[in-house]
């Protein structure tokens, strides 16, 4: 089964509140208003898999950044997490962006494995960035080759 995710439109934002709110805890999802502030965001792209996952991101000038990725539960491990992110370095990389960052939890396995397989390296971190006190790991991914 091939994954190819296409562009958010402003009609998605309902779905992409309940993706989120499946994919993170209630404290850290994002409402449809808030979503729709970051897609609109200057240089702000969103990319989705129908009923499966989404990705936001924006790239300005030379940089472009992972604003959220959300895989609902059920459709986990199935390869949408990593269809997700390449749509978006591909993206970014068309619209002239050069290297791409995230910031992700230190205690997110999934996450940090999924980056690393994707070609991300460590470039700094955040101390107690993250309400829960846990640490930001912050990630790039050269994009001269995406
Ligand atoms: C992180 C997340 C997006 C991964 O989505 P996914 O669709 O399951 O990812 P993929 O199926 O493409 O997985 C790709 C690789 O990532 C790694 N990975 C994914 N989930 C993992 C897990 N639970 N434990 C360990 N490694 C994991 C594996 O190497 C996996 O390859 P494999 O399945 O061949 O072993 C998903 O778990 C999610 O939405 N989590 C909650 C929200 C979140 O943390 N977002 C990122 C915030 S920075």
């Amino acid at each position: 089964m091939t994954l190819e995710p296409r562009p958010v439109l402003p009609a998605d934002l309902a779905q992409l509140e309940a993706l989120h709110a499946s994919a993170f805890p209630p404290g850290e999802a994002w409402s449809a208003d808030a979503l729709g502030v970051m897609l609109a965001l200057a240089g702000g792209f969103g990319l989705l898999l129908e009923n499966r996952g989404f990705i936001l991101a924006r790239a300005v000038g030379e940089e472009a950044e992972i604003l959220t990725l959300a895989v609902a539960p059920l459709a986990r491990r199935c390869g949408a997490g990593t269809a997700l992110l390449a749509a978006a370095l591909r993206r970014a990389a068309d619209c002239g962006a050069r290297e791409l960052f995230l910031e992700v939890s230190r205690n997110n396995i999934a996450a940090f494995a999924l980056y690393a397989a994707a070609g991300f390296t460590q470039v700094g971190l955040r101390r107690r960035y993250y309400a829960d006190g846990s640490d930001a790991l912050v990630l790039r991914r050269d994009l001269s080759a995406a």
